[in-house]
């Protein structure tokens, strides 16, 4: 079965989720769009497209997801209320190699306002591509899981 990925934005980052998601097609991975669509002229709520997208991961439906608004930084805030999402906001090379490596990320969040869109999608690229290292770091997880399970009715 493909790897899913989700992908959503607000009105900011509809520009750039199109072209992530032609980029994510292209490596065979399965594409689900969550909005806001491209055409749309509304300004919309980017807790409302975080929200939807997280769930899904949170409930197994997807197994990774891309989120984009202005800054990236609404829709991770959002994105992480939600029970075994780990969603990281990522700006360059490092911090989308390490999102993986070191902390799992499933979630990908990129500011639209604040990146050239080209990189964007080299950044994608890179974090689609690192694994998750495990060893020490999988028990770093275990104890953000730990905290969900103290603080979250799921
Ligand atoms: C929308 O203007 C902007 O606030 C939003 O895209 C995002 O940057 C919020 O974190």
């Amino acid at each position: 079965m493909a790897t899913k990925i989700g992908i959503a934005s607000d009105h900011a980052g509809k520009e750039l989720k199109q072209l992530i998601a032609e980029f994510v097609k292209m490596k065979n991975f399965d594409v689900i769009d969550y909005g806001v669509a491209v055409d749309s002229e509304k300004s919309v709520d980017y807790p409302d497209y975080a929200a939807i997208l997280a769930a899904d991961i949170s409930g197994g439906k997807l197994d990774f997801g891309v989120l984009i608004c202005g800054t990236g930084i609404g829709m991770c805030i959002t994105a992480n209320k939600f029970p075994g999402v780990r969603a990281a906001s990522v700006w360059d090379e490092f911090t989308a190699k390490m999102s993986r490596a070191h902390n799992d990320a499933n979630i990908i969040c990129l500011g639209a306002r604040a990146l050239n869109h080209h990189r964007a999608a080299e950044l994608v690229n890179l974090w689609l591509d690192t694994p998750f290292e495990g060893n020490r770091h999988k028990a770093r997880l275990e104890k953000i899981r730990e905290i969900e399970k103290k603080l979250c009715v799921r």
